[in-house]
């Protein structure tokens, strides 16, 4: 934190929580390389700080992210796009950083603007968000996890509508689809609850929020009992915590847990 960018602004607006607002408001918050690199850097910052406790991922009010730079994109070709592994620098974005991070989508979240938001651990909208996966009417398809990850969360057969017509879809259907956990009516509504939940997280043990992401995601890539095993040795990893000791502890004699996120 206090470092400032070009392309994107951090500040710590809440106790324990980090807020990275995308800021390229000439192109609608397209996502380029040099805006890709400072988000990475500002995930790690704030992953590695021990201040924080959970990040909330927001743009304007017009656009989370209007997608991927087209104008960036268009004179790639295979050998270039291959070769340099086009994208690759966009898997350090939120998915895998340790701690919790909260997308408030707002305005255009479309294409790798729609996949940063899915990205991210949860996902709250306003009733103003327009999201989509519009890469079929460039000649291309997804290419930041949009296949994958829109799928999981709301079946194949939406999922494949979606993506083979390009079609936009608002952010009462990301709700109403189980894509979003919380839908609001106004943008100011939308950030303001992400701020408030992830402050919320960032008062709980950062070790035991952390096993918690872990232990979620895990069942993205997990059959059930492989899962269920995986959460099991986390579980029992977690009674070598200090934190898990002041936790019960501080129950027992019914006052506030002073974690040392140990
Ligand atoms: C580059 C973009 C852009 C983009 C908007 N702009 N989206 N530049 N890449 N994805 C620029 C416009 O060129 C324009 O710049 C300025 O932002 C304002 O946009 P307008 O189109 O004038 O605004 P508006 O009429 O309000 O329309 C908003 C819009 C439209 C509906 C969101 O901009 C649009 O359709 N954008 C493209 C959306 C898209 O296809 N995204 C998916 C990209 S593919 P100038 O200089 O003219 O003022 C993708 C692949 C991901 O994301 C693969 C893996 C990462």
């Amino acid at each position: 934190a206090g470092k400032s960018y070009e392309y994107i602004k951090v500040s710590t607006p809440r106790t324990g929580v980090g807020l990275i607002e995308i800021h390229r408001p000439k192109a609608l918050n397209a996502l380029f390389t040099p805006l890709i690199l400072e988000l990475n850097e500002a995930f790690k910052a704030f992953d590695k700080d021990h201040s924080i406790g959970a990040m909330v991922l927001t743009g304007s009010h017009k656009a989370f992210a209007a997608g991927a730079d087209i104008k960036e994109m268009s004179t790639k070709d295979f050998a270039d796009a291959y070769g340099n592994d086009f994208i690759e620098s966009w898997s350090e974005l939120p998915n895998t950083v340790k701690k919790p991070v909260i997308s408030a989508v707002n305005g255009h979240a479309l294409g790798g603007g729609c996949e940063l938001a899915m990205m991210c651990d949860i996902m709250y909208v306003s009733e103003k968000a327009n999201l989509g996966q519009p890469e079929i009417k460039l000649g291309i398809i997804p290419g930041a996890g949009g296949s994958q990850r829109l799928t999981r969360a709301i079946g194949k057969s939406k999922a494949m509508e979606l993506i083979l017509t390009g079609k936009n879809f608002s952010g009462r259907n990301a709700y109403d689809w189980g894509l979003a956990a919380q839908i609001f009516e106004t943008p100011e509504q939308c950030v303001d609850a992400a701020l408030e939940t992830a402050e919320t997280i960032a008062s709980y043990s950062r070790i035991a929020v952390k096993a918690c992401k872990e232990v979620v995601n895990k069942s993205q890539d997990l059959g059930v009992r492989e899962g269920v095993e995986y959460e099991r040795r986390v579980f029992h990893g977690l009674f070598g915590s200090e934190d898990q000791k002041i936790g019960m502890t501080a129950f027992a004699e019914k006052k506030k847990a002073q974690w040392k996120h140990r």
